[in-house]
């Protein structure tokens, strides 16, 4: 079910965010191809897929979160683009492709991911693919600061990099994870939620404890696939925490127990989820599909 799912997201965001790469003026072709570089050549999508399922659980118009799944996109992409610069993790494989500072130069790949960034903020401001009340965008582009800056996403990022070779116990792990990963996962979940327009502050409620359980097991999955996964399959480089000293949830608890902590992260999902009928199943699939993903 995911399969197709995931293909049809797939191909709805795709097409709103390639639409964006096309304006390349000529001064600025160099930028914009690492723009698109850094976005369109692969990419699970697993945040605009969130936005797309849980506007679909509260049975909102898919056409009101074209701009939520596509900002959330950018900002990820951008995330990785900077994460993978020599001064952070220093990666070359990125989507089975090289990193955007290989592909182009460092400079521009921290251009890149400041206009990503930017353009992020400029699609969810805009009328055409969001809801119409100015007020719920304003909300929206509110969750999405904090879930991309400091108190989220940056963050957690500065946590990371002030955590390699540190031996961190499991709340200071948790609390990084929560940060540079499952802040803007749940912040795709709001966004979907809020771009339904059908949002009650109960449902938001049990919308983000959900998120917030995927958005923690979507990183120690991929802690996980850092120790056992192949880089062919990851299109990353395989051990580059174990390489770089990074505390990960493996590194703490082992292998097994930190498989069976996504396992009980993955039912506290679907337990939030209780109140929802089938609308949220592609929600419950994602949950799945997070912990049981191979890349
Ligand atoms: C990788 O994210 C970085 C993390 C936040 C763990 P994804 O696994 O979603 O990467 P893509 O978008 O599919 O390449
Ligand atoms: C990245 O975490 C989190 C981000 C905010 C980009 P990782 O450093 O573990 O992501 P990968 O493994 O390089 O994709
Ligand atoms: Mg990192
Ligand atoms: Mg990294
Ligand atoms: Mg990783």
């Amino acid at each position: 079910m995911i399969g197709d799912y995931q293909k049809r997201c797939q191909q709805r965001v795709d097409a709103c965010l390639g639409a964006l790469f096309s304006p390349a003026l000529e001064p600025l072709s160099r930028l914009y191809q690492a723009m698109h570089h850094s976005v369109l050549l692969g990419g699970k999508r697993v945040r605009p897929l969130l936005v797309y399922a849980t506007c679909e659980a509260l049975q909102g118009p898919l056409e009101q979160a074209d701009g939520a799944a596509c900002a959330v996109e950018l900002i990820h992409a951008y995330s990785l683009v900077h994460d993978d610069l020599p001064a952070m993790d220093d990666d070359d494989l990125r989507r089975g492709q090289p990193t955007t500072h290989k592909a182009f130069d460092e400079a521009t790949a921290i251009l890149a991911g400041d206009g990503l960034q930017s353009l992020a903020f400029e699609i969810l401001s805009g009328a055409t693919g969001n809801p119409a009340d100015p007020a719920l965008r304003l909300r929206m582009l509110n969750v999405l600061a904090r879930a991309a800056g400091p108190s989220g996403m940056v963050g957690g990022q500065a946590i990371d990099l002030a955590a390699v070779g540190k031996k961190l116990d499991q709340a200071a792990l948790e609390c990084m994870h929560r940060h540079k990963t499952g802040a803007l996962i749940e912040a795709s979940v709001v966004l979907g939620a809020l771009a339904s327009g059908q949002a009650d502050e109960a449902r938001l409620d049990a919308l983000r404890r959900y998120a917030a359980a995927i958005g923690l097991a979507f990183q120690v999955q991929d802690d996980i696939l850092d120790v056992e996964s192949d880089t062919a399959t990851l299109g990353k480089t395989q051990g580059a925490d174990i390489a770089r000293d990074k505390p990960t949830y493996p590194a703490l608890l082992g292998l097994a127990q930190a498989k069976s902590y996504a396992d009980q992260l993955h039912q506290q999902a679907l337990e939030a989820l209780q109140a929802f009928g089938p609308s949220a199943d592609a929600l419950r699939a994602l949950a799945r599909y997070i912990v049981e993903r191979r890349h």
